[in-house]
């Protein structure tokens, strides 16, 4: 588990996090949900030790990350996954010479062999046992999110971190992303961090979803709970899909039909 206590963050007088507190749950997806420049980015990055916050603390599975010693900050993050936004693959090489990457990084006391084959697993794990010795370039959006996933779970990560994973994607794929990032994060028990403003994930993944506002967390619960959640700015934010504004009214008139029977 994963808890940040009031964490504040300000650019140049300009206050981007004002307070904010929560938790990330083992084995679950934890979703963080809100509208552009609302702090999603900013405090991602602040719970993986890329920007220092100016306030509060982040503690990973009871050790204090904040402000403490290089060595145990380091430690933590070997046990990082990031999934980023656009995937960031290296373009100049392979899809398997990219998920060997970090484990060229993280893990020195790994083998050849030892590393080729947790590449081949990790790329199986994803979908993608045929497609290591392509290029970037030669992959569909999809399958560079797949190779990110492959990537960011190589050397054996504890936490995941995934920057919008459905950008730039169709539903269908999306879903699928979706479901992949879900089903490891079961199998291997990760607590795993996913920034979003898809409605779709929130309603297919979302085991718990923090909802940030203007630098706040105005709200936290499960799906289940969302679309009955009374805090107007979160209201707004999910009805102004048609699509879910449809899904309420049948699950309504469903509940509605229990009562009255
Ligand atoms: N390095 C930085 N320097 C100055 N301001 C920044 C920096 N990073 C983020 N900000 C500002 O912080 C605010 C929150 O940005 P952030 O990237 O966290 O938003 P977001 O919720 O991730 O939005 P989006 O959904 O569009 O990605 C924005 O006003 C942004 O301009
Ligand atoms: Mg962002």
């Amino acid at each position: 588990m994963i808890e940040i206590h009031n964490i504040e963050k300000s650019f140049d007088g300009n206050a981007v996090l004002k307070g904010i507190s929560c938790t990330f749950e083992t084995g679950k997806c934890n979703l963080l949900l809100g509208g552009s420049g609302t702090g999603k980015s900013v405090l991602l990055q602040c719970v993986v030790g890329l920007m220092q916050p100016d306030l509060g603390s982040i503690t990973f599975d009871g050790t204090v990350f904040s402000n403490n010693k290089v060595q145990v900050r380091q430690e933590i993050r070997r046990k990082i996954g990031m999934l980023f936004q656009g995937s960031a693959l290296f373009d100049s090489m392979t899809v398997a010479k990219n998920v060997e990457f970090p484990l060229q990084m993280l893990t020195p006391e790994m083998s050849r062999e030892e590393r080729r084959d947790r590449v081949e697993f990790c790329l199986k794990r994803v979908g993608l046992e045929n497609a290591g010795d392509k290029m970037p370039s030669e992959i569909s959006g999809g399958m560079k999110k797949r190779v990110g996933i492959a990537r960011a779970i190589a050397p054996n990560c504890t936490y995941l971190f995934c920057d919008e994973p459905n950008s730039g994607l169709d539903p269908l794929t999306s879903l699928k992303i979706d479901e992949l990032i879900q089903e490891i994060t079961y199998e291997y028990n990760i607590t795993t961090v996913i920034i979003t403003h898809d409605m779709n994930s929130v309603i297919e993944i979302g085991d718990h979803i923090i909802f940030l506002y203007q630098g706040l967390k105005l709200w936290d619960g499960t799906k289940d709970e969302i679309l009955n959640a009374q805090v107007p700015e979160l209201k707004e934010f999910i009805f102004s899909s048609s699509l879910v504004r449809a899904a309420k009214r049948i699950d309504d008139e469903t509940h509605s039909g229990v009562e009255s029977l």
